[in-house]
């Protein structure tokens, strides 16, 4: 099966340049906030990665920066649990605010963790100005579930604009990768919020990065 590809422009070999230099510059964590009166006042392009427990936000984070341990990851689902805020690029250049969140759909979660951890990220979603775009990352394996649908929906209700990632490709063979690309590109492409570029990537393997990177320096050239 050839799977179409998806109907957005071809990146520049200087938007690849850019989106390299952007992700090379400094990143300080700023702050990690527990409740929406903790946010700090939003300045600049922000950018958010939301996406179930265990999806890989962390991981992501941490390869398209480079630096192996900035974000904290853990093979047990429920390791982020405040949004932390980080600050990438030199105090006088190009710079964006990067939010990892904590995970949505954890079962295992004790209920009002679970309530506390997704009303505050979706107060957040709701109700940040600079909020450019989210990074919805999805499990290339699974694929989307109820709760990630909620999430667009909400997000499709309060335009904001996102873009679907699916993390973990390693996992799969090629023919799986272009297989859950095909599959899920029409289902994103019905919801008016987000964005038709579907990234597939690993965060182990590279996969996808490089481009991921200069798909979302554009936002801070524009
Ligand atoms: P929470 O903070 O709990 O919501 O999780 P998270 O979405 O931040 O996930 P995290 O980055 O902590 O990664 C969860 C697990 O998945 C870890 O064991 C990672 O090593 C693993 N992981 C993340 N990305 C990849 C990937 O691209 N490939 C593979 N094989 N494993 C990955
Ligand atoms: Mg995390």
């Amino acid at each position: 099966m050839t799977v179409p590809e998806p109907e957005t422009a071809e990146l520049s070999e200087e938007a690849l340049e850019f989106g390299r230099w952007l992700f090379a510059q400094r990143c300080d964590f700023l702050k990690g906030v527990v409740s929406l009166d903790g946010l700090p006042e939003g300045e600049g392009v922000e950018l958010a990665f939301a996406g179930r427990s265990n999806v890989g936000k962390s991981s992501l984070v941490n390869a398209l920066t480079g630096r192996k341990t900035l974000a904290r990851t853990s093979a047990m689902p429920g390791r982020t649990r405040e949004l932390n805020f980080f600050r990438l690029g030199a105090e006088d250049g190009p710079h964006l605010t990067m939010v990892d969140l904590p995970g949505y759909g954890y079962a295992r979660a004790s209920r009002s963790l679970a309530k506390t951890w997704t009303s505050l990220m979706r107060g957040y979603l709701k109700g940040r100005a600079s909020l450019r775009r989210v990074v919805l990352l999805v499990d290339a394996r699974h694929g989307l579930k109820d709760s990630d649908r909620e999430i667009m929906k909400m997000m499709d209700e309060t335009a904001v604009s996102y873009q679907v990632v699916l993390t973990k490709g390693d996992k799969l063979t090629r023919a799986e990768q272009d297989k859950i690309v095909g599959k899920l590109q029409g289902e994103v492409a019905r919801h008016v919020a987000a964005h038709p570029d579907l990234i597939l990537t690993s965060a182990v393997k590279g996969i996808g990065i490089e481009e991921l990177r200069a798909r979302l320096a554009v936002l801070v050239q524009e």
